[in-house]
Order: C-alpha cells, then structure tokens, then sequence
C-alpha cells in the first residue's frame, strides 16, 4: 500500500493531438506550470483477494474511468511481475473533468502511489513516461514549477516524457481560475484530439506552430519576460480553440461567462497595466495566469463576472510525491 499527492498543472503552450494513440504519444511538444493549492491524493494497495482492480473516486465508484486506471496499474504489474488487483482510493479537492486537469494530477498521483506499493522504484523520467499513458498531461504533473513536455520521435515513446525547467521558487507566478461550471465535460480531450486530428482543416498547422510556440515560450522563462510568456500562451490558448472550433462537429468548450472573463482579463492588462493573461483547456474554467502581487485584485474582478460559479487562487507548486499515512484524508 502507499499514497501519493499530485496537482494539476495548466499547459501554457498547449498538447491537442496524437501521433500514437495505442501509447498515448503526444504529436507536439508542449509547456505547462503545475499549481499548488489544487491536489488529488491518491491511495493504491495491492490485495491478493481482488478478483479485479476497483477504483473509487470522492468515496463513490467510477465504472467509467476503471479501464483507464486499470491500464495503467497493468504497467505498474508487468514491471514488478505481479498478477495481483488493487483497490485505488482517490480524492480531488477540486471539480472532476471539468477543465481543471483532474487526469492530469491523478494519473500522476496513481502512477507514484502504486509504483511505491509494489516496491517498485522508479525515477521520475519513468513515472512520467508511465503517467503519460494514463493521460499525456499527467506526465507533466510529475514535476513541478515550470515543466517541459517533449513529444518525442521514437515508437516506442521512451522518448516522450516531461522534465522541469523552472522551480516554482525561480519565477513564482500565480493563478487565479474563474470556475464557470462544474458540469463534466460532454467530450473528453482524447476524445476531442482525435476528432480534430481527422477533421479539423487546422490541425495542420497547429501542429506546424507548436515548435515556435514552445520557442517563446523558452526564451520567455530563461529572461522572465512575462509579456513574452503571455503572447505566446495566449497564442497557443486561441489557436487550439481555433482547431477546436473548426472540428466537425464543432467542439465549443466556452459558455458566455468563459468569453466575459477573458475579456476583463483583456481589460485589466491593456487598460490597467495588471500583468496578467488567460489560458482555457478542455473546458470553460478560465485560468488567469499573474505576478502574484495582482492575485486579489484579478480574483475580485473575475468574481464579479456574470456566470462565475467560483474563484480558486493558487501559487505554483511542487511535482507528486509519497504522502505518509497521516497526510491523507
Ligand atoms: C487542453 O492530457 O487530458 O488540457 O492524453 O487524451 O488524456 P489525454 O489528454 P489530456 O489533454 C490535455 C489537453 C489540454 C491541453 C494540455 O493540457 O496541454
């Protein structure tokens, strides 16, 4: 038995397609910033009297993700040689599937949790390349701060796995999310990628963009150059809706409270002077990214937007790790 801690992170340059499915294999490159505050922990014990895996999510079961969990526990047991079936008690101190990056941090957390109750030790570029298959942006989630996602060239994906490039200490950037509904998503992000990938007339050039993106993006951590972080995330942000957007059929993630933040967080950057930018994943929640000195003052502003259900703020946080017993709840 071990339990691990994981936190979602938030891409900046964004990962929407594939260029493998069966391994989960990103077909870009992409850059993201774990947060803090926000946290899935994870519990995994292996029990001899199991007849198959179980996994219960916030004390009720999960049919709907078991497949996916299980998947990944098959990795954890083929490495260690062992046929024997676990039960996975997470908890999520924030809303599931609901663009908050809840794959993200509990893949992260169940691939550490149940590597450790196996006694298996693995490094972290392993745990990523095993978190990836569960979900390619828990890859991310193994590290935190400022986190690098390679999408690698070799088949077998050994290649494709994330690594650190900023602490969170080096460039403590906040978050500040605008929850705009807690409603599960209607279609999942793998689900989407692949309907992009065979529709979308511009995923090509998505996905010709993604490695200038990714440049900026760089250059912008090595100098701390946030308004050069935020073009280039706002950037990636737009063009993946773009793609989305022009899917067939069209895969609109935004409601209207979504179009209203981004335009107060516009607003509070060009009128203002509030160094801050938005990002939106797979979901309606918009994410504003800011030095934390403008934190209260983004959070007031995004509170008062008609729609918004919620204001979550969170400092940049640390990558999975073990939790003793005590730490869970
Ligand atoms: C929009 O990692 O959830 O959040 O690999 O199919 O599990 P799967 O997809 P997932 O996709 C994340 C998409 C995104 C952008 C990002 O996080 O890079």
């Amino acid at each position: 038995m071990a339990r691990a801690q994981a936190q979602p992170n938030i891409a900046l340059v964004k990962y929407w397609g594939k260029r493998d499915s069966a391994l989960n294999l990103p077909a870009s490159g992409s850059l993201s910033i774990t947060l803090d505050s926000l946290w899935t922990r994870t519990c995994v014990v292996f029990d001899p009297t199991l007849t198959r895996d179980e996994l219960l999510l916030d004390g009720a079961e999960h049919p709907a993700a078991l497949a996916r969990v299980s998947g990944c526990l098959d990795l954890l047991r083929e490495r260690a040689g062992s046929t024997v079936q676990a039960r996975v008690d997470t908890h999520n101190n924030f809303p599931t599937g609901a663009g908050l990056a809840s794959s993200a941090s509990g893949f992260a957390a169940l691939v550490l949790a149940g590597s450790a109750a196996l006694g298996l030790t693995l490094d972290q570029r392993a745990l990523s390349v095993l978190a990836r298959r569960g979900s390619g942006s828990a890859a991310r989630s193994i590290f935190g701060g400022f986190v690098g996602m390679a999408a690698g060239t070799r088949a077998d994906g050994e290649d494709a796995f994330a690594t650190p490039l900023l602490d969170a200490a080096q460039w403590p950037l906040c978050v500040v999310v605008a929850v705009t509904s807690t409603r599960a998503k209607a279609v999942g992000s793998g689900a989407g990628m692949e309907l992009s990938r065979r529709t979308s007339p511009f995923h090509a050039a998505w996905l010709a963009g993604a490695d200038a993106d990714l440049a900026s993006a760089r250059h912008a951590l090595q100098h701390r150059d946030f308004a050069e972080l935020a073009a280039a995330s706002e950037h990636s942000c737009l063009k993946m809706h773009a793609v989305m957007l022009a899917s067939r059929p069209a895969l609109m993630y935004w409601n209207g409270a979504t179009v209203e933040c981004v335009h107060a967080i516009r607003a509070l950057r060009e009128r203002d002077g509030v160094p801050v930018f938005f990002t939106i994943d797979a979901g309606p929640q918009v994410k504003a990214v800011c030095l934390p000195t403008a934190a209260p003052r983004i959070a007031a502003v995004l509170g008062t937007v008609p729609g918004v259900e919620q204001v979550l703020t969170s400092a940049l946080g640390a990558g999975a790790r073990l939790l003793p017993d005590a730490e869970v709840d």
